[in-house]
């Protein structure tokens, strides 16, 4: 296949990253990482590739119109697959701002660029061209009963202001297409897991923090359910939606893999005991670290996704059950002690973000 220019916004974050390895490391396609390098984007995740020729990286911010009309019209690119976000529900909760800042409006400036730049590129590359949006299952909001699944008609009702923000911002996706015509597709996927996962998440804090003697903490009474996808799964499916997806449309995408989080994080002590034996001193247990504290506000019970569309129209469906998945990822967190360290060494120390009191 002919090699493609694809504009990765976010590619130092968490799936960001995975999605630039696989790109580097399974295709012949050149990659421009747009990233800001907030807290949550770290180049220490692109290692493995960066020194590809055919990997670049612009350290930009998606709301910087100038600059971004800048990467368009130097880098060309055929393809953009956008998530820059802020991504952390805590973190949306103690301080909003920054969400609707990049999320919704960093999201409008890209697609205005995008749209002046596809509007005036040559009939052949204009026909190719997509913007492909990656968002949340959490758009959805809240599952009421247990055996209902979040499907690409369900209608949407964000909780948080991290999910209203990301909701907003499909709604500017769509709009964009429909009005405008620009060629985009939007992906709603489940919770990822999996190998360079910021430790502010539920699994990566759970197995940094039972290795360092520290409180595991389960909100509420831990019974929340989410549905969770090995993030290598997510960016396989991501890449074939950019290419091969069809305009216009969204498909969701998820593992499921539907887990309450108490049973996570017992999982993650379980596979601790085998594989980390030589516990902190003064610990006899993983799970004697096990901490109930204050639940979340508006915190969303249930979540899980039906992602047939996508295995019926595309034939994706992923590699990992979560059983091999959270094992390979507490494996790859006793290996990989480097990159936790220098990710922390910056000004998160897995505190709770937010003061409940
Ligand atoms: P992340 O927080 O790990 O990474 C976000 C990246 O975006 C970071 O590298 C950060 O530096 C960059 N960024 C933030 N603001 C920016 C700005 N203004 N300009 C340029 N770059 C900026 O997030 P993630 O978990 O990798 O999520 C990536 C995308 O996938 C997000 O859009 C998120 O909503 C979506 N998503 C995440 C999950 C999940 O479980 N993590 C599930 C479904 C969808
Ligand atoms: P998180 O990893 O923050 O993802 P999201 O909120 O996007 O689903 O949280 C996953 C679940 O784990 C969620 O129900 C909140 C819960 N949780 C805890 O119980 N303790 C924690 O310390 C964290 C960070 C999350």
């Amino acid at each position: 296949m002919k090699s493609k220019k694809i504009l990765v916004t976010g590619g130092a974050g968490f799936i960001g990253s995975a999605v630039v390895r696989h790109l580097i490391n399974d295709t012949n396609d050149q990659v421009i990482n747009v990233d800001k390098l907030t807290y949550a984007g770290n180049l220490e995740s692109l290692t493995p590739v960066s020194d590809n020729p055919r990997y670049t990286f612009e350290e930009v911010d998606i709301c910087d119109a100038k600059e971004i009309k800048r990467l368009f019209k130097q880098h060309q690119p055929d393809i953009i697959m956008h998530l820059a976000a802020e991504s952390h529900v805590d973190r949306s909760i103690d301080g909003p701002g920054d969400f609707i800042q990049t999320n919704i409006l960093g999201t409008y400036n890209l697609l205005e660029q995008a749209r002046d730049y596809w509007t005036n590129l040559q009939p052949e590359k204009k026909t190719g061209f997509r913007f492909h949006h990656i968002s949340t299952d959490e758009v959805y909001g809240d599952l009421e009963g247990t055996d209902d699944l979040f499907t690409e008609t369900t209608p949407y009702a964000p909780s948080s202001p991290y999910s209203a923000s990301k909701a907003s911002s499909d709604h500017i996706v769509r709009a964009w297409n429909r009005t405008f015509k620009l060629p985009t597709i939007i992906t709603n996927c489940s919770n990822n897991y999996g190998p360079y996962h910021f430790p502010e998440k539920l699994i990566p804090l759970v197995i940094l923090n039972a290795l360092a003697g520290k409180p595991l903490p389960v909100y509420g009474k831990g019974n929340q359910i989410r549905d969770w996808l090995y993030v290598e799964d997510h960016a396989r499916a991501l890449v074939l939606v950019a290419i091969c997806g069809k305009i216009g449309e969204t498909y969701n995408i998820g593992g499921r893999n539907e887990k309450q989080n108490i049973d996570v994080v017992n999982t993650i002590c379980e596979l601790l005991e085998e594989l980390a034996p030589n516990k902190p001193k003064g610990i006899n247990n993983y799970k004697d670290l096990i901490t109930f504290v204050m639940d979340r506000a508006g915190h969303d019970m249930r979540y899980a996704i039906d992602a047939s569309k996508i295995q019926k129209e595309l034939g994706w469906t992923p590699q990992e059950t979560f059983e091999s998945g959270i094992g390979k990822t507490v494996q790859w967190y006793l290996d990989n002690q480097e990159w936790c360290k220098h990710i922390q060494d910056g000004s998160y120390q897995r505190e709770r973000l937010v003061n409940y009191s």
